[in-house]
This record gives structure tokens, sequence and C-alpha cells, in this order.
């Protein structure tokens, strides 16, 4: 098994390239089975989730050539429709495909996804919502199930909860369907909103794009011809970075950047000293020598986002006052905290808030990766612990973040793959 070995950096300097979101791009690729046509899709991440959907459309008899950072999607042999468990236990977005695929066949299983290390994570929410569209589901052997022989009928649809995959779900299942659907209490992040201008720009009209309000006029069946487009910037990975220049207090730019979509985290690194060059692609971080405490709740976009919150708690340790951290939508994505206990950091947690005492020194040592966003905290921390810090089991971490090693070993740290 792979683990990152990471020295206390020295400097960091220079230019990190943002690759595509990891978020946007796996409905993306889900919604090539609405399409007709073969699907060119251009600046993939090259990370694991985005390979396991691949397979897992190839798996079902779609082809899929994936180059670089440019994959060709060809649904139009796609035969089988059933999601098997052994894909789906590995990545829970899976669960994007249920409603492409039932909406175009009319049936659809796809393995139950289960619990993940950040909580209970249930997709109640897209059941009722594909039943309320005239699906019949029933759980069987660890399996939804789910028919509409006569496909789907648009209808009015109000989320008890804001959820990503939910919005995407229910937006692909209604862009075939019958009539029209509303659907309120959508989710408006970025990825959701480029889900949908790809699909109003290939005969479906979407009105509300970036409301939590979406009216989706369903093309009654009629299959989707999807021009070549390219995937937006992660978000989530250009903050890591951006929290990797203020932790080592060096300067950073990141490049195919956008700053729209950072709203909330640059305005909590600003609160803690950093200030920012922007432009159109661009975003330079100046950090300041002093990091101050912050309070963070994490929420739905466009506030802050509960994937930074591992990443400013490591960068808490390192503040001068005590910073408190809520996490309000997975309840158990603390799991980094013990980790970070072990290198030293001063952090007590009641619940779902976290009090962290800044100005603790940490110090480098083994620790373990628990999931993806708790592995790039983990980084960070190594970057200025004293010594040397393993982080282990990286699976989690090749999961969602593209070449992190060589990216940050390009602007000067001290960080390397090695095998247990
Ligand atoms: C997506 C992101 C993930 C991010 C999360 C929240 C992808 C592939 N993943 O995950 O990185 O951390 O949004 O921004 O885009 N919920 C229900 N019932 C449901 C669905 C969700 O109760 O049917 C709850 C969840 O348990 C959670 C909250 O709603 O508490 C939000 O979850 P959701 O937005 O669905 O997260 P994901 O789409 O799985």
């Amino acid at each position: 098994m792979d683990y990152l070995q990471i020295k206390k950096v020295k400097s960091l300097k220079g230019d990190i390239k943002i690759s595509g979101a990891k978020n946007a791009s796996l409905p993306l690729i889900a919604m090539t089975i609405l399409a007709k046509n073969s699907v060119h899709i251009k600046n993939l991440p090259n990370v694991a989730d985005i390979k396991t959907l691949l397979k897992l459309l190839s798996n079902l008899g779609a082809e899929c050539s994936f180059h670089d950072d440019r994959v060709i999607v060809d649904t139009s042999s796609l035969a089988q429709t059933k999601a098997k468990y052994d894909i789906v236990k590995t990545m829970r977005a899976s669960i994007l495909v249920l409603g492409p695929i039932l909406t175009r066949f009319g049936h659809c299983e796809v393995s139950l996804p289960g619990g993940c290390a950040i909580g209970q994570r249930p997709v109640d929410l897209h059941l009722k919502a594909l039943e309320q569209m005239g699906a019949t589901i029933y759980i069987k052997s660890g399996y939804i199930e789910a028919t509409a022989p006569n496909g789907l009928k648009g209808c009015d649809i109000i989320f008890d909860k804001i959820t990503v995959t939910g919005t995407a779900n229910i937006v692909m299942a209604a862009s075939l369907a019958k009539g029209i659907t509303t659907l309120t209490n959508a989710a408006r992040e970025p990825e959701v909103v480029q889900l949908c201008e790809v699909l109003n720009s290939s005969g479906v009209k979407i009105e509300g794009i970036g409301t939590a309000v979406l009216t989706i006029h369903g093309t009654d069946s009629k299959l989707l011809d999807i021009d070549e487009f390219s995937v937006i910037a992660d978000r989530i990975e250009a903050g890591t970075y951006l929290c990797a220049g203020a932790i080592s207090k060096d300067e950073l730019t990141l490049t195919n950047v956008d700053a729209g979509h950072l709203g909330a985290v640059l305005s909590k690194l600003e609160e803690m000293g950093s200030s920012f060059s922007i432009t159109e692609d661009t975003i330079t971080i100046h950090p300041s020598k002093i990091i101050k405490p912050v309070k963070i709740t994490t929420q739905e976009y466009p506030a802050f986002p509960t994937d930074m919150q591992a990443q400013f708690l490591a960068l808490a340790t390192q503040a001068e006052g005590t910073s408190i951290i809520e996490e309000k939508l997975f309840e158990n994505r603390f799991m980094h905290v013990s980790e970070l206990q072990r290198m030293g950091a001063d952090i007590s947690l009641n619940g779902s808030v976290a009090t962290i005492k800044g100005e603790t020194p940490l110090s480098g040592t083994d620790v373990m990766a628990t999931d993806l966003r708790a592995s790039s905290a983990l980084v960070l921390a190594g970057l200025v612990a004293d010594g040397m810090t393993n982080v282990h089991r990286i699976y989690h971490l090749d999961r969602g973040y593209d070449a992190l090693e060589k990216k940050l070993g390009a602007v000067g740290a001290d960080i390397k793959r090695l095998q247990e």
C-alpha cells in the first residue's frame, strides 16, 4: 500500500495548476447515459473516483476511452442496468447512475451504498423523489430496484434537505421524463450548476439554474445531443492548496482556477490574515506571518464547504488564538482530529463542534488517512510538523486529488510517495 512521507517544509514557491473538479466530473459522466451521441469531456482530473465511475459504465456496456484529461463515452451500447456492489461499495457517488439509467431504460438496480467513514449518508431523498416521478422502488438483498416501465413523469418535488448528488440525480431523471419537474430546495453548488448548464445546452430546457428552485422540461424519452465541454476547476483542490500557502506562510499562485466558486473559503482565509491577487483564472495567496483564529460553520454552497473543514482545522492548529469549527453536514466528519492530536494539536471535540487551541508545535509521526479530505489535512499538518510525517492509507487521498505529491513537490515541498 502507498503512503506519503512529508518533511517539514523550508519554503513553497511557484504555480500549481488546478485540475478539473471531481465532484463536477462524476455527474457529468453519469449524464452521458442520457446521450444519443459519443460525448467528449475535457479537463477531467486523473483520480481514482473518475476511473471507478468509468469502470462502472464500461461494466454496464458503455465504451469509454480515457486519455490524459479527456474521455469519450459512448453509451449507445449500454445494455446492463445493474450497478453491482463490488463497484458501488468503493464509491458512494455510483448512486448517480440511478436517475439516468431509470429514466432511459425504465428499470435500474443499484447496490445500496451503505455507510461511509464520514457518516451515515442515506439516499432516501433520491428514492422518494423518483417515486414521486412514478417509479416503483424496492430494497431487496442490499439493492435498490427501481422500475418505471412507462417512463418517469414530471412533478413538483421538495427536498427536505439540500442534497448535492440527490439534486444531480433528479435533474438527470427529469431530463428524459414526460412533462415538467420543479425541484425546490435544490443544491446550488457550482458542480450542479455545470450539470444543468450542459443539459440546458443539449436540448433540456432548465430554468432557475444556480437557484434553489429548478424547473426541468423533460424531453419525453428523446435522447440528448451533447457537445464537447470542459469540466470546471476543482474548488476543493484549490482551497486545499490555498491552505498549504497559508499554513507554510508562503506565496503560491493557483492557475486554471475560478475564484468565483471560492467565496466563503477566500473570506475565511482573509479573516485569518491572508490576502489575494485574483485574475480571471488565477489566485495568488499572500499569507500573513501571523495566522489569526477563526470561527467556521460548514453549510451548503455558497456557505463554507464541509469538504474544506478538515484542511481549515489543520490550519487553525497554527493560529495565534482559539478557533471554533462546527460541522453541520456530516455527523462523523472529525476523524482527522485524533490523528492531528497525535501530532501534538490541542483540539477538543464536543459533538459537532471542534475547539482548536492554536500555536501548538506539531511533530511528525505516522498518521492514518480516514477519508478523502481528512487525508489532505494531514498532509497540510505534515508541511509544518517538525521532522517527518508518514500519511498512511492514502487510497482515500487518491480518490480525489490529482497528483498531489507532484504538485506540492514542484513548488518546493519535500514529499514522497513510498510503499509500505
Ligand atoms: C456531495 C459531495 C461531497 C460533499 C457533500 C456535501 C459529490 C460526489 N460529493 O456528497 O464531497 O461533502 O456533497 O457538500 O458531489 N442526505 C439525506 N438523504 C439523502 C441525501 C442526503 O439525509 O437522500 C443528507 C446527508 O446525510 C448529509 C446531507 O444530506 O447530511 C448532504 O448530503 P449530500 O449533499 O447528499 O452529499 P453527497 O451528495 O453525498
